[in-house]
């Protein structure tokens, strides 16, 4: 039966960590997978959700099956994270949101859904993207084009380039962008582009789908919202994943949202019954727990508090370390300007070290990096950012 089965390639960010795992070199560092860790280099358990899951526990509540598109209190919770408490959008009824399995279950999710609607056109992804984005529109039957992004000279974004693409795209062409800290370059478009960029989408009728899965890790909760609220502002209809993976660092709860907005809460009836279907024949309805302790926390102003407040901390750590970095090579006699690395958002940075220097990295020091080149600073600390400055600038030579 399996005689013919090719063994696949594993993958390319989960298949490090793996080879990281193996590594028995007690001073290793993972700079591969997006996982935000403390200055201790741990996975960090918020207070905020402590405390949301004690109250939880304390009520032990039954698990019987939740709704297929998960808890009202959750669902609206993301919706007011994502648009704002006071959106128009969802006074009008016009936003339908269900739980997923994290923002990768979101997107498939979202891509199923879209290709039911037999539109009979591509997805497009911008070059480079996360490396999983391609993987999840090809599996749900979409042909997948690239759109211009990156601009290496700059390091910042080919802004002509991705509106010349764009342009080109034929009508209902599913345009997946990133709505804020770029996985994997960490360069972001600005407002006024943002503008250009939904114009586009109008008079092309493409079909915007945000990927919102750091809001808050590059300049706060509301100024991350930007490019979901502008859209909202533009009267489009468009799809949005998010997640609660990095943000609540839930990671293995798996707890997401696709939101979708429409042009009328009939219109959201309707899109409603049809998403069911999808989940129902997937994955039949989601799990109960990561979705109880996000709605707890947003839904109760103390513990909002604190999570902002602990969000505010994680952000500030990973800024201190994309400055650290670029002071460490600098004193390590690194001739190239690597100040990018400070103007770039989120959790990554596009370091322009080549695959062969990365591989370096990983057998001369045991510090793993994505093949791209793609470097999670928010793994970096202050015990191993001297290690990791001292090995890339001698890579470099
Ligand atoms: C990453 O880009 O490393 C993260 O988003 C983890 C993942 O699922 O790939």
């Amino acid at each position: 039966l399996f005689a013919s089965v090719q063994l696949a390639p594993k993958d390319p960010i989960f298949g490090l960590t793996e080879a990281y795992v193996a590594d028995q070199r007690a001073d290793k560092v993972n700079l591969g997978v997006g996982v935000y860790y403390t200055d201790e280099g741990k996975v960090p358990l918020l207070k905020a959700v402590i405390k949301a899951e004690e109250s939880i526990v304390a009520k032990r509540s039954p698990r019987g099956y939740i709704p297929i598109e998960g808890p009202n209190p959750y669902n609206s919770a993301v919706q007011n994270l994502l648009f704002g408490a006071e959106s128009e959008l969802i006074k009008a009824g016009r936003v339908v949101t269900a739980e997923c399995l994290g923002g990768t279950g979101a997107l498939r999710v979202g891509a199923d859904f879209i290709k039911r609607l037999n539109l009979n056109a591509p997805c497009a992804i911008s070059n480079p993207t996360w490396e999983n984005h391609r993987g999840i529109f090809e599996s749900a039957g979409f042909e997948v084009l690239e759109y211009a992004y990156f601009d290496g000279e700059t390091r910042g974004v080919n802004f002509d380039g991705m509106v010349k693409s764009l342009e080109s795209f034929p009508q209902f062409t599913t345009v997946l962008l990133h709505a804020c800290c770029h996985n994997p370059t960490g360069a972001d478009i600005t407002e006024a582009q943002w503008h250009q960029v939904i114009a586009i989408c109008k008079e092309k009728q493409l079909i915007p789908f945000l990927d919102m899965a750091y809001q808050g890790f590059a300049d706060g909760i509301e100024q991350d919202g930007i490019a979901v609220r502008l859209f909202a502002d533009s009267g489009m209809s468009f799809f949005v994943s998010s997640s609660f993976s990095k943000s609540f660092s839930l990671y293995g709860e798996r707890v997401g949202a696709l939101s979708i907005v429409t042009q009328s809460k009939d219109e959201c009836t309707r899109v409603l019954s049809q998403l069911k279907r999808v989940i129902r024949t997937n994955y039949s309805n989601p799990p109960t727990h990561g979705a109880a302790i996000v709605a707890a926390v947003l839904n109760s102003p103390e513990l909002r508090q604190l999570w902002e407040d602990e969000l505010a901390q994680m952000r500030d750590r990973i800024k201190a370390m994309r400055q650290g970095l670029v002071q460490k090579l600098v004193a390590a006699g690194v001739k190239q300007d690597f100040a990018f690395i400070e103007k770039q958002r989120g959790m990554f940075s596009y370091s322009g070290l080549t695959a062969e220097q990365v591989e370096r990295l990983q057998k001369e020091d045991g510090i793993y990096a994505l093949s791209t080149g793609r470097i999670c600073v928010a793994a970096l600390n202050t015990h191993n950012i001297d290690k990791a400055a001292v090995a890339i600038a001698r890579v470099l030579v």
